[in-house]
């Protein structure tokens, strides 16, 4: 399996936010083409580049009918998305190439978040995985299938960090630390887009969003205002997407949120200043959803105002507002923008094309043949399927509960267990969510012949109706039950007095995560609650099978119930993955890449804080005068990096090379891990740093390394990380890009709460 030590590799490169990256070298053949289009396309046409609106609807072939396609005829569109497949794809393109003055191709986009019609797990619960080959591994299969369908561009890497799971987004990011997000957005960056060459017609154009800091919402409320200083913005939420320009990405999206008071969408220190002069970035910027047009009730003027103000802060691409298209040229002859603005964002938009090999051929992406071959492929789901079992998080498992023995009868209850449409989990706009078995069938079909499993629903979602209405959209319904809550439960129990142990498969729906999702209370809802109670006091055990699409607080659920296995939402295969899990046939290896709080109260709670001036002791719960709560201690219910195996590791002492180091020197860091239990198991052995004394306060520790290891039952490995003086760097209060001699605390560990400690000296 692969080791991550990003920023011992990699960090060379990323370190320098302040530096603008050395000119990047032009394509003269490009330029020279893209020169000589240019010359022939009027302000209309250029500013029609500019413009990318959506069809809105998968299955109605709208572009074709509506008025899209007047506009494509007369050049007034650069790309467009929510179209899917082949034929209707080609036929629009055609209406581009060969109905509009100057032919140029379209470039078709997508939400291709995590899979497209094979559903790999949410991209939380992919970053659980702690897997960058797998997670690259995924993102290629995703590339392969949806270019064969016809799409050349994927808004995807999402590597928001987060620390706050009200926010419904959560679910669609790599978690709360920047050292496991930036690993990740590299990975996803590679696996779209291969070598960066787009020489082949599987290789598609991704997109880092959202640029910048949208997961700081304030109070988790979605599209709500986020405000920081520049010292945590530089050291704790700009590093994935610069990873991700690192990585070569194609484009970036700006997100909806305020940025020092202006709209990421209009703002030039963050589109040009920060991303293009500092990082280098060169390919194009395209808004979020009616991003231009919403800067109009965030208050800061009117369509032709705000659009103008785009193009000039950077903004290259308009989805969806029609601003570009509607006003650019009015601001132009009113001299409010200039032509060569124009210029520059349509340049970019053709240069993206012209990469992707559409100007040779409109017709590259979008083969059906290698559609029927690949898209939803016996390879791709079996692919699936061993994704999203190393996605899983056992978070208890006391007695052995698990795995399950393969005898007996095994009573499944809960909402989730009967949810075919709720498998794939939120953002897989490509999927088919009528496709994935239930938990139930998965269980079935896993089980083998000698154990009977029997369902009843025992609850629905929340008794609240309108809740559940509200947290089902799209399809994905929970089929409610109208019988009383009391006969639901009554089922419940019954089903439970025949059998041997109980799967409770409970949480939250898809849609009760993602996009305008918010929650204030993370609990597992009411009803379900109940639910859990009853079947605990059946005094069977009980296994909880936990959908999630963000940390939820099961403090309760910790304390009473003997096991509880994370699964998220798995996608396509998740039904199976799960069965393959309880079953033991796959031993999980999934660690938490967010921390999971005791109550809301205790957010935002994540491991990398700072220590304050009253730090409670370790071990204390209340000391007067102390940072903490009255009525919660400061510790999360399971720690960031947290999750448990059916064997046990044993970490032996931490050997360093040498106990002090210069900035001409590194030091190597080993560590000997033991499987000490029967069965075998894959751990992430994971590295974190504290930098004892600093010029500006450094948080308690932070990830800096981490190894996926497998190991035999008995079996040992040394596995060792190399500490560099790149690896100790952070920004100061001037943004500079230094590490400072002093003392260290390196720690090696299974999560970020147990690790072993030893010091070493930067001289
Ligand atoms: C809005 C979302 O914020 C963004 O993530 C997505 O890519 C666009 N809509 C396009 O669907």
């Amino acid at each position: 399996m692969k080791k991550i030590i990003l920023g011992a590799l990699c960090f060379c490169s990323l370190s320098i936010f302040a530096q603008p990256k050395s000119t990047t070298v032009r394509d003269e053949k490009m330029d020279k083409f893209i020169d000589n289009l240019m010359s022939k396309m009027t302000i209309e046409e250029k500013i029609g580049q500019l413009n990318l609106p959506s069809v809105g609807d998968f299955t109605t072939g709208q572009a074709k009918n509506s008025n899209i396609a007047e506009k494509i005829k007369k050049g007034q569109v650069g790309g467009l998305f929510n179209i899917k497949g082949v034929a209707k794809i080609k036929d629009v393109q055609r209406i581009a190439v060969e109905e509009s003055r100057l032919g140029i191709p379209l470039i078709f986009g997508m939400d291709v978040i995590h899979g497209y019609e094979t559903a790999f797990p949410i991209p939380l619960a992919m970053a659980a995985t702690w897997n960058t080959a797998t997670i690259e591994q995924a993102a290629r299969t995703a590339a392969v299938e949806a270019s064969s369908d016809g799409i050349s561009w994927t808004f995807s890497p999402m590597v928001d960090i987060t620390r706050d799971p009200r926010w419904g987004r959560f679910s669609e990011g790599s978690g709360e630390d920047p050292f496991l997000g930036g690993a990740i957005a590299k990975a996803m960056v590679k696996g779209y887009q291969g070598d960066n060459t787009y020489s082949r017609n599987d290789q598609i154009m991704a997109c880092v969003k959202h640029f910048a800091l949208y997961g700081a919402a304030e109070a988790g409320r979605d599209y709500n205002t986020t405000d920081m200083s520049r010292i945590r913005m530089y050291n704790e939420y700009l590093y994935p997407y610069k990873a991700a320009v690192e990585a070569g990405v194609g484009s970036v999206m700006a997100s909806f949120n305020e940025i020092d008071g202006v709209p990421a969408t209009a703002n030039k220190w963050l589109l040009t200043d920060l991303l293009r002069k500092q990082w280098g970035f060169d390919g194009f910027v395209v808004s979020d959803y009616t991003g231009i047009s919403e800067m109009i009730a965030h208050g800061i003027g009117d369509l032709q105002q705000v659009s103008a103000r785009a193009l000039d802060a950077g903004l290259d691409m308009d989805m969806v507002s029609e601003g570009f298209n509607g006003t650019l040229a009015k601001s132009l002859k009113e001299g409010k923008i200039t032509e060569e603005q124009i210029n520059t964002a349509c340049r970019r938009i053709l240069e993206a094309k012209y990469k992707l090999g559409l100007f040779k051929d409109p017709y590259k992406f979008g083969n059906e043949k290698i559609a029927k071959e690949k898209i939803f492929s016996p390879e791709h789901r079996a692919f699936a399927r061993k994704v999203a079992a190393e996605s899983f998080v056992l978070l208890k498992n006391d007695n052995n509960t698990l795995p399950l023995a393969k005898k007996g009868t095994i009573a499944v209850v809960g909402p989730l267990a009967d949810a075919r449409e709720n498998m794939n989990g939120t953002w897989s706009v490509a999927a088919d969510i009528n496709k994935p078995s239930t938990l139930v069938e998965g269980l079935k079909q896993v089980a083998g012949k000698n154990i009977n499993v029997i369902f009843a629903k025992g609850s629905n979602l929340a008794k609240d109706k309108s809740f559940e209405d509200r947290a089902t959209l799209f399809g994905k319904t929970l089929h409610r039950d109208n019988r009383s809550e009391e006969e639901l439960l009554n089922e419940a129990i019954n089903a439970a007095a025949k059998a041997d142990i109980i799967v409770a498969a409970l949480g939250e729906s898809a849609e009760m995560s993602g996009e305008c999702s918010s929650r204030t209370d993370l609990n597992i809802p009411d009803v379900q609650h109940q639910l859990l109670e009853a079947m605990l006091k059946t005094g069977k055990p009980v296994v909880l099978v936990l959908f999630t699409g963000r940390p939820v607080t099961i403090t309760w659920e910790d304390k009473h119930v003997p096991a509880i296995l994370n699964v998220w939402f798995g996608g396509t295969e998740a039904a199976p993955a799960i069965a393959d899990v309880l079953f033991g046939n796959v031993n999980p290896s999934g660690k938490l890449p967010a921390t999971f709080p005791k109550n809301v109260g205790q957010i935002p709670l994540f491991y990398n804080h700072k220590n304050t001036g009253r730090p409670l002791a370790e071990g204390h719960w209340f000391e007067k005068f102390r940072s903490n709560y009255l009525d919660v201690d400061n510790d999360p219910l399971y720690p960031f990096g947290y999750g448990l195996s059916y064997t046990t590791f044993q970490y032996g002492d931490i050997q360093l090379s040498s106990s002090s180091m210069n900035n001409n020197s590194e030091i190597t860091a080993s560590v000997k891990v033991t499987n000490t239990g029967k069965y075998d198991g894959s751990e992430v052995v994971q590295l974190y740093i504290r930098d004892m004394v600093g010029s500006v306060t450094r948080p308690v520790k932070e990830l800096k390394g981490f190894e996926k290891i497998f190991l035999k039952a008995g079996e040992s490995k040394d596995v060792t990380f190399k500490i560099t003086p790149e690896l100790l760097k952070f920004y100061n209060a001037d943004l500079e890009y230094v590490n400072e001699p002093g003392d260290f605390q390196l720690m090696i560990g299974s999560n970020s709460r147990d690790v072993k400690t030893i010091g070493f000296e930067l001289k």
